[in-house]
């Protein structure tokens, strides 16, 4: 008799926003690695590049969003359309997936998919969720009832420097709040994702227990579920692009041609956006720090125009070769590079991490959400960065990268940068808690 081996199989439903994407992928390739079997279902927005991962089944779902809900700058209201029009079709999808592999192990969505809960239930396969953002901004975002009932939402701008009580380390402009035009889009968002995560069978965060140890305790009186702090993913397992983006590898010859530790590297993120004047006073503030950079410039980053056609005409030329501009770039790399000396970022979550593993110190300009916890963390908590806490002007960008790049103040931020890179490689070693974390992870899939 031949037995077959089979291997456990697990439904990974990704949220189709870069952001997640890449998180997603990775903890993919963390559990295939790990000896499961991974679906995943995406939807047609936004589908991933399947044959970057050849390892993966891949199931498409229709999304129905028309072409103006997709590209609704209001990324709030896009997240709402996306759960209330894929209701039908995950449910579809699930029914049509379980028929075929009754004994999957389980469901992991990322935690934007708030309207899971139900479905699965119905069907009876255990449901995981994902939660792309680090402990700090996610018990931030847990307390938002609180906040909300204490009238912290309706700040007033003399307000925005005052301590919130019940989150130290943070001011009221550092909640995560949303840049949405009607708060309650918001306020449901919030409800709808701590309500699933609540009825969850465990929480998968890409964050790492030793930096956040006080957050997860109030993380676990909040949601009674087990917590699974398995970061940094993609140190992990070398990885396949979930870019949605073309990566325009040639910063990676052209940081080859620069001085150790010279390069300051500027990206935004996927989704933040600034206004043409910010856009030009960034491109002014990084001239004349005189010091090289590489900076992504997104399509659709600088409201209003298609790319950088408003920079002054001769600006280009003006940098004398010690500026690149590219659309997207292989960010992992670049920050791994030995020619970037820091960063100026919007505070993502994925870009924090990516940074803290590489020990490249920050300069923080977050927009909203968690950024603005993340930037709070970074400055004034772990105290690895620069905050430009104010408008953007030309002189304050100078200035922070002058300070980040040559000043004493450098040598002061990397002696606490680079501990926390050793924490960051130390925990996936065998005993390091994101090794023990994942090695509880997989019991307790197997165990449903
Ligand atoms: C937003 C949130 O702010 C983040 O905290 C949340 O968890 C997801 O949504 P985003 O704006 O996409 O995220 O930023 P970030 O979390 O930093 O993710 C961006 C990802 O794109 C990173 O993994 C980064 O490596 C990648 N990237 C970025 C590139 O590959 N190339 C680039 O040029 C820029």
């Amino acid at each position: 008799m031949v037995i077959r081996e089979t291997k456990p199989v697990i439904f990974l439903f990704t949220f189709p926003l870069q952001g997640h994407l890449n998180p997603n992928f990775q903890l993919a390739n963390i559990l295939c690695k790990r000896g499961f079997s991974i679906t995943v279902i995406h939807t047609e927005f936004n589908a991933p590049n399947a044959s970057n991962f050849p390892h993966f089944t891949f199931v498409s779902i229709p999304d129905g969003l028309s072409e103006s809900e997709a590209s609704n700058p209001d990324v709030i209201e896009l997240l709402h359309d996306l759960n209330s029009k894929c209701v039908a079709p995950f449910g579809d999808c699930l029914k049509k997936l379980l028929s075929q592999e009754p004994t999957a192990a389980c469901v992991i969505v990322d935690a934007l998919w708030y309207f899971t809960d139900g479905l699965t239930e119905k069907f009876g396969i255990p449901r995981m969720v994902l939660r792309t953002v680090n402990l700090s901004a996610f018990v931030a975002f847990s307390k938002f009832h609180v906040l909300r009932e204490k009238g912290y939402l309706s700040l007033q701008e003399s307000q925005a420097d005052f301590p919130v009580p019940e989150l130290p380390h943070l001011r009221m402009k550092d909640l995560p709040w949303f840049q949405t035009d009607d708060p309650r889009s918001g306020d449901k968002l919030k409800k709808g994702v701590l309500k699933s995560l609540k009825s969850s069978s465990g929480i998968i965060f890409n964050a790492i227990e030793d930096l956040e140890a006080e957050q997860l305790k109030q993380s676990l009186k909040e949601f009674p579920v087990p917590h699974f702090c398995i970061g940094p993913f993609h140190k992990h397992v070398s990885l396949s692009s979930s870019s949605l983006l073309t990566q325009d590898m040639t910063c990676l010859a052209w940081l080859d041609k620069q001085e150790p530790n010279s390069v300051i590297y500027v990206s935004l993120g996927s989704i933040a956006s600034i206004d043409e004047s910010e856009f030009l006073e960034i491109a002014w503030g990084l001239r004349n720090s005189n010091q090289p950079f590489l900076w992504v410039v997104r399509p659709g980053l600088i409201r209003g125009t298609e790319w950088i056609e408003n920079l002054p005409k001769g600006f280009i030329e003006s940098l004398e070769g010690k500026g690149k501009i590219v659309k997207w770039a292989p960010q992992i790399e670049v920050l791994a590079h030995r020619s970037t000396g820091g960063f100026l970022t919007h505070c993502g979550w994925n870009s924090t991490i990516e940074s803290i593993c590489e020990g490249v110190p920050l300069i923080c300009k977050p927009s909203f959400g968690d950024q603005r916890v993340n930037a709070r963390y970074i400055s004034d908590v772990w105290r690895i960065g620069l905050h430009l806490e104010n408008k953007i002007e030309r002189v304050e960008i100078e200035r922070a990268v002058r300070t980040l790049m040559k000043s004493s103040e450098r040598e002061e931020i990397r002696k606490r940068i680079m501990p926390m890179k050793e924490t960051a490689e130390k925990c996936l070693e065998p005993g390091g808690s994101s090794f023990r974390n994942l090695k509880k992870l997989i019991a307790h899939i197997l165990s449903f």
